[in-house]
């Protein structure tokens, strides 16, 4: 399947990742960047479990696209 290089602004920190278009930014920084600290749970946007910050704004990680997050910086994520 097609991925795509991206380089992400992750807690002050460059990270260069291949994802496929429709990659959840949950699941990115789930893995492969190993930041568990975003959960998933309901998937829909209910429940707030995989909320990040994102330039400056709460988002939940489980309605954003990772090639969404290309060029923003997401914070507070805890591995
Ligand atoms: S997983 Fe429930 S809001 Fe994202």
């Amino acid at each position: 399947m097609y991925k795509t290089e991206i380089t992400l602004d992750v807690n002050n920190e460059q990270r260069t990742v291949y994802v496929r278009n429709a990659d959840l930014l949950l699941d990115v920084l789930r893995e492969p960047l190993g930041l568990t600290g975003a959960k998933p749970g309901c998937l829909n946007g209910d429940c707030g479990t995989c909320t990040i910050e994102v330039d400056g704004e709460t988002m939940k990680a489980c309605l954003m696209l990772a090639v969404e997050a290309v060029g923003k910086k997401s914070q507070r994520l805890k591995a």
